[in-house]
């Protein structure tokens, strides 16, 4: 039951039922002992707007935002913070003093995933992002703002370009930098980050196995299955992995920052989403 003092929030996108932020957001509020409820709702472009009314007047305190929302949601929102304006793309919605301000947690999701799972240091550290799609740009962004030097590689060349173009003034303003990748540099990265959706319930690699060597931190965006092929590959090489189920909880994990004003634990919202995950694959 929500009260007055119970916490509110929602997921909204389509498809929604396999979203797995209300075991995530239940686990965070369960943790620290708060009442309260998270929903998946499903909503698109065309019922975006409606559902938001209908939340807000509800008193919705926190909104995550997923496919194919990020980008169609902004016209609706008071306010987006800088990256996420910059990215035009929101992933997390919150509603403090009944202004709705838009931002984007992937991409320092996966970099606190990246420094708290992985060990890695990033400030100067040669990353290099596989993909140019929405989560690339956020995760580009968000390790050039921490001072790494960001190669992007991409299938399509011209949407790297973009992305470079774009962002890398953010970068380089914070004392990192964006630019357009080869393979080859992958020999000499601290970090590599998968975006693609290469080895999605496949065993595809998005890259040859024979390139990675000793050392890198590397974390896939996908997580199912948990250990990408990818991951399986720089393992075997004597990488230190990251799974995508990292990457998820901790930019949740900063959602609720924005949202309820509390950073929740890792653990329990892992334990959580594990034990969900387990239960869909019986
Ligand atoms: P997301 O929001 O998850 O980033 P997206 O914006 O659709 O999703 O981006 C998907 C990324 O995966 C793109 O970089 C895409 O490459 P293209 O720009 O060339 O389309 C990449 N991708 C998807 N399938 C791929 C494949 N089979 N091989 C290589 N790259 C692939």
């Amino acid at each position: 039951m929500i009260t007055n003092n119970s916490l509110f929030g929602a997921v909204v996108g389509t498809p929604i039922s396999q979203s797995l932020s209300p075991t995530i957001y239940r686990a965070a509020f369960a943790s620290q002992s708060f009442t309260g409820e998270y929903e998946a709702i499903e909503a698109d472009e065309s019922s975006i707007k409606d559902v938001l009314d209908q939340l807000r007047s509800r008193g919705v305190q926190g909104l995550s935002v997923t496919m194919p929302l990020k980008e169609a949601i902004i016209p609706y929102l008071d306010v987006i913070d800088d990256d996420a304006r910059l990215l035009n793309a929101v992933n997390c919605v919150d509603f403090t003093n009944g202004v709705a301000t838009g931002h984007n947690t992937d991409g320092d999701g996966c970099c606190d995933a990246l420094e708290q799972q992985g060990g890695a240091l990033l400030g100067g550290t040669h990353a290099v992002v596989l993909g140019a799609g929405g989560t690339a740009r956020s995760v580009a962004l968000a390790l050039g703002r921490r001072g790494a030097r960001v190669a992007i590689i991409n299938r399509t060349v011209e949407k790297a370009e973009e992305l470079v173009r774009t962002l890398a003034p953010a970068a380089q303003e914070a004392g990192g930098d964006i630019v357009m990748g080869t393979v080859e540099e992958i020999g000499r990265a601290g970090v590599l980050v998968n975006t693609t959706s290469v080895g999605m319930n496949s065993d595809e690699l998005p890259l040859p196995a024979n390139i990675l060597r000793r050392n890198i931190v590397v974390l896939d965006a996908v997580y199912s299955p948990m250990e990408t092929a990818l991951l399986k590959a720089a393992r075997q090489a004597g990488d230190k992995t990251v799974d995508g189920l990292w990457m998820l909880i901790q930019q949740a994990r900063r959602q609720c920052m924005h949202q309820f004003g509390w950073i929740p634990d890792a653990e329990p919202m892992r334990e959580a989403a594990e034990r969900e995950l387990a239960a869909r694959h019986k």
